[in-house]
């Protein structure tokens, strides 16, 4: 099973937009393209044990894009964002963390210049 927490019901420090195709719900975060600009989504349920999360993006331009992962603010990592073909083309970004049994913020922050890639959702195995 997966919880799926999509974008425009999280923190985007940027604009919540949808003029590109193909993300779920109703638009997707596009992050002021700075270092340092983040998304954050709170109240997210974990589980016991490892889990993975799964960020669905789009980045169309042909440079690869950097953000730090962080879980209830502790550092968790740095998850690369290969280019995808487009804007309207999305793809997936993982990475395995713990998470607390109760809920979590989690939060993806910009190692560059660009912002990070545009973010539809984050989604939860388990
Ligand atoms: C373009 C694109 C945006 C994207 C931005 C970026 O402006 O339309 O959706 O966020 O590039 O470089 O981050
Ligand atoms: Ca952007």
């Amino acid at each position: 099973a997966a919880d799926r927490y999509e974008a425009e019901n999280g923190a985007c420090q940027g604009t919540i937009d949808s003029n590109h195709t193909g993300y779920s719900g109703t638009g997707f975060c596009n992050t002021t393209n700075a270092t340092g600009s983040s998304m954050e989504w709170t109240g997210v349920q974990g589980f016991s044990g490892d889990v993975t999360l799964t960020f669905r993006y789009a980045n169309g331009t042909t440079t690869t894009r950097t953000a730090t992962l962080t879980v209830n603010g502790a550092a968790a990592g740095t998850l690369s964002f290969a280019p995808t073909a487009s804007w309207d083309t999305w793809a997936d970004a993982t990475a395995t963390v713990p998470l607390n049994a109760g809920t979590n913020t989690i939060r993806l922050t910009s190692a560059d210049a660009g912002g990070t890639p545009n973010l539809d959702y984050l989604e939860v195995a388990h």
